[in-house]
């Protein structure tokens, strides 16, 4: 039987990737500080463990197929815009503790959740984003300070490949949303927020929207980013890959798809002064297509009634 660590699996994509791997006849070990919130884990063994921590990623980590790290200091723009000092230490000090014991193992193969965050702020000024390349990413310059983890986790992961032998494989995700993720509290990302303001409004109602509203992002449904993480892990591919959609969508876009999902007639109250991100994110899935043969099987449409669904339940649940 295979064995696979999943760091984060207290977290969305971490929780998801657990239950992928149970599915697909692994022993898969979880870890994290908390539990999922929203279901029991899958995971055959779960261990609460804070990560930062040398002494305890030494106890816990152990000789497996596969260390998926997923764990992460993380969440949406309101929360990664204005917490750089912390996002950046945590994360940075998770992912050396991580790799260095990873090679001292000789765990099989590690995956590294990057992130489209990773790319420079310039090739991001215009809604119309045609699709960042992998290749985009350098000279490296991204917007927030989570970006540039990322950027210096990929080079540390690729620096244990190229001295160490640790194979590695490495997925710049963009924008993953769907059931089971943080849809409140500050860490949420775009489409769980609209879905919670939208599920929470009047059949005709109004509802916040950070920035304008048009600015532009592509996002892929949890399910789609588990096929692609698992088929770059099982290639041989080891350079950063986007793993996201090439569907760009505008935020005032993205919110009359999810009025019409809750079947409301809702009306959109800018805020110029909450964060927005850069003006357009797009992904380029050329690579992708042609070394994995993968592409997104799940549409926007469907994917964000999904996500809008077990959100509004969510909500109702706690009445
Ligand atoms: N969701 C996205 O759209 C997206 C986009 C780009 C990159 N990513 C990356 O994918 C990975 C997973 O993201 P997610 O959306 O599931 O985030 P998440 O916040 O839902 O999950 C991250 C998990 O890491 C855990 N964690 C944080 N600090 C820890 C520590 N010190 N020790 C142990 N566990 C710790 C958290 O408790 C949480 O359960 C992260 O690396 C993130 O940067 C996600």
């Amino acid at each position: 039987m295979k064995t696979a660590i999943v760091t984060g699996a207290g977290g969305f994509i971490g929780s998801h990737m657990a239950r992928f791997l149970k599915q697909k006849g692994y022993f898969v070990t979880g870890i994290d500080i908390k539990k999922p919130e929203f279901s029991k884990s899958a995971a055959d063994k779960f261990i609460i463990a804070d990560l930062r921590d040398p002494k305890l990623v030494k106890k816990h980590l152990f000789k497996v197929d596969e260390l998926y790290m997923l764990a992460a200091d993380m969440g949406g723009m309101g929360f990664i815009s204005c917490n750089g000092p912390q996002i950046v230490h945590n994360n940075a000090i998770i992912n050396l503790n991580l790799l260095k014991r990873s090679a001292e193992l000789k765990v099989g193969k590690v995956f590294f959740s990057s992130s489209a965050c990773a790319y420079p702020e310039e090739k991001q000024m215009s809604t119309r984003n045609s699709g960042l390349k992998e290749t985009d990413a350098y000279p490296a310059n991204p917007d927030t300070a989570y970006g540039w983890e990322k950027i210096f986790t990929e080079q540390t992961c690729l620096s244990y490949n190229q001295e160490l032998g640790l194979k590695i494989a490495i997925a710049r995700f963009h924008n993953i949303y769907g059931p089971e993720g943080t849809y409140e509290g500050g860490r949420e990302k775009s489409p769980a927020a609209l879905c919670r303001k939208i599920a929470n409004a009047k059949k005709t109602d109004s509802i916040e929207v950070w920035g304008d509203g048009k600015q532009t992002r592509s996002y892929c449904y949890i399910d789609d980013c588990l096929e692609g993480v698992y088929k770059l892990m099982h290639s041989n591919y080891n350079l950063p890959m986007n793993i996201g959609s090439t569907r760009l969508i505008t935020i005032n876009k993205m919110v009359d798809f999810i009025a019409k999902i809750a079947n409301k007639k809702i009306t959109k109250k800018y805020n110029l002064n909450r964060p927005q991100g850069v003006r357009g994110r797009n992904s380029d899935n050329t690579l992708i297509k042609e070394t994995l043969s993968w592409e997104p099987q799940i549409s926007l449409e469907e994917g964000l009634e999904k996500t809008y669904f077990w959100i509004e339940n969510q909500l109702k649940k706690k009445e």
